[in-house]
């Protein structure tokens, strides 16, 4: 991909400005860096307050046109936005391992991903219904609108530099909004290249604005922004709480995608082979950098050494290394805090008794490659019980009764994702309908589509991504009484 706003420069580095209301603009002097060997892979623009602003200001500009056109034409531009993106897919592919780090062929797979929700989101804008419901009167009518929220922010993670962009802007578009954007200053290079997509695509000035930088002085001009009447994030608890608490005097239409504490269970009639092959899908896909990722792994008993052992073999069947070399199926951790986080977990659990079966420590010294690792004896006194560890750790708890296990699974705040191998079917029901999640996986490691609602119950979040239940969030309702018929 070749542009003149993204740019290999002569150092061979990716240098990209942000694009605001159609133009790109500011000095990029924020490095962006590769967490395999912390080399400089790019630059972008630290922009801030007053460019947050502006992007507001765009985005109300461009909202009465693009709100106002015919649902098929924006149907049509955001078709033409996923065919470019398919189009470049190894080109954004090899730019999200540069930053990001999962390996090219991971990387391949959420570039696809990221399309199949522009697709999905291109076909459903033709869909946004309305109603009409019998009326109390013989001379009224009553008619229910469905309209585009607004001028929408969303804010999103390193984790899925692609996905999460369009798991967010399709659905906003399709409906109609106008959008202003922050990608995460891990892995910014990959939102802007889509935003030139969206550009080459047809997308007007001021419909997208994608602005790098200053996340706290960006955040919160969107949050206090009275133009902006939605706000989608997706990151940690913790900012997640801030947001709301910022956006509160100007009551937005809230998405929030926070943290996860995902139960894995493995109970007595699973197919043993299969759960190994899921726990491997779920812990380690992106190094276990996902929220929907398993926290805690539970094992009955009664299966509890057979299925460690096949866990244990798999595990050693991963390769460690850089994103771009042949043959490697995890990447680094994002930076060493990443790291730490790890190790701290392993620390505090072998104080209170777990066992390394595989893995425990970093691949290379000084780097921020983690073997995949595995531990048994884990229990819910540990830290890695209660917080999410973001990295390849798989602790092994043991249980021995459903109503148990489930209790357990239950004993957190968060509720994004659980996963169960089972096959008797009374226990599937029972299990699926008992979990707290807003995902339940059974018999898989691995539900992700746009296909499906993405979301969470208790501090796990709020709304859904993906589906029509994507759209809602976009939508205001609007009640119209017509009287004197
Ligand atoms: C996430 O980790 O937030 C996204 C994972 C997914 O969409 O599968």
């Amino acid at each position: 991909m070749t542009r003149q706003n993204l740019i290999l420069s002569d150092a061979g580095l990716l240098v990209q400005s942000c694009l605001l209301d159609g133009q790109w603009l500011g000095t990029p002097s924020a490095d962006v860096t590769n967490p395999a060997d912390g080399s400089v892979v790019g630059r972008v623009p630290n922009l801030g307050a007053k460019e947050a602003g502006l992007a507001v200001e765009a985005a109300q500009r461009a909202f009465g046109s693009w709100s106002k056109r015919p649902a098929k034409e924006r149907a049509t531009i955001l078709r033409a936005w996923h065919d470019l993106i398919v189009a470049h897919a190894d080109d954004l592919a090899a730019i999200l391992t540069a930053e990001q780090g999962k390996p090219l062929a991971e990387a391949r797979g959420e570039i696809a991903y990221a399309a199949s929700f522009v697709e999905f989101y291109a076909e459903e804008a033709k869909r946004v219904y309305g109603e009409t419901i019998a009326a109390h009167k013989t001379d009224a009518r009553i008619l229910v609108l469905r309209q585009a929220l607004g001028v929408v922010a969303a804010i999103t993670p390193w984790n899925f530099p692609a996905a999460m962009i369009t798991r967010k802007v399709a659905p906003a578009l399709a409906a109609g909004c106008t959008v202003v954007c922050k990608p995460a200053p891990e892995t910014p290079l990959t939102a802007l290249a889509l935003a030139e997509l969206a550009v080459r695509a047809g997308i007007p000035d001021g419909v997208l604005n994608m602005v790098t930088g200053d996340a706290v002085a960006i955040g919160a001009v969107w949050c206090a922004s009275p133009i902006v009447r939605g706000l989608s994030f997706t990151g940690s608890t913790q900012v997640g709480k801030l947001l709301m608490r910022q956006s509160a005097d100007t009551v937005k239409k809230l998405g929030l995608e926070l943290g996860g504490n995902a139960a894995f269970i493995v109970f007595d009639d699973a197919d043993l082979d299969a759960a190994a092959e899921g726990l491997i899908a779920s812990k380690f896909r992106n190094m276990g950098q996902t929220c929907v990722c398993a926290n805690r792994v539970f094992v009955q008993r009664s299966v509890h050494d057979a299925f460690v052992q096949k866990l244990v073999a798999r595990v050693g069947d991963l390769v460690v290394g850089p994103g771009t070399q042949e043959g490697v199926t995890q990447g680094p951790l994002i930076n060493k805090q990443a790291v730490m986080k790890v190790e701290a977990h392993i620390a505090d659990a072998l104080s209170k008794g777990a066992k390394i079966e595989i893995g425990g420590a970093l691949t290379l010294p000084d780097s921020s490659f983690f073997a995949p690792t595995v531990l048994t004896g884990a229990t819910m006194d540990m830290a890695l019980a209660t917080e999410e560890t973001f990295g390849p750790l798989a602790p092994v708890f043991v249980f021995d009764h459903e109503d148990e296990v489930v209790a357990m699974a239950n004993n957190t705040d968060f509720g994004l994702a659980a996963y169960f191998y089972a096959r008797d079917l009374g226990r599937v029901f029972r299990v699926a309908e008992g979990l707290e999640a807003g995902i339940v996986t059974v018999n898989s490691g691995n539900a992700s589509t746009e296909l499906a609602p993405f979301g969470g119950v208790k501090q796990s979040g709020l709304g859904r991504e993906g589906s029509r239940h994507g759209m809602d969030e976009f939508l205001e309702t609007k009640y119209v009484y017509l009287g004197g018929i």
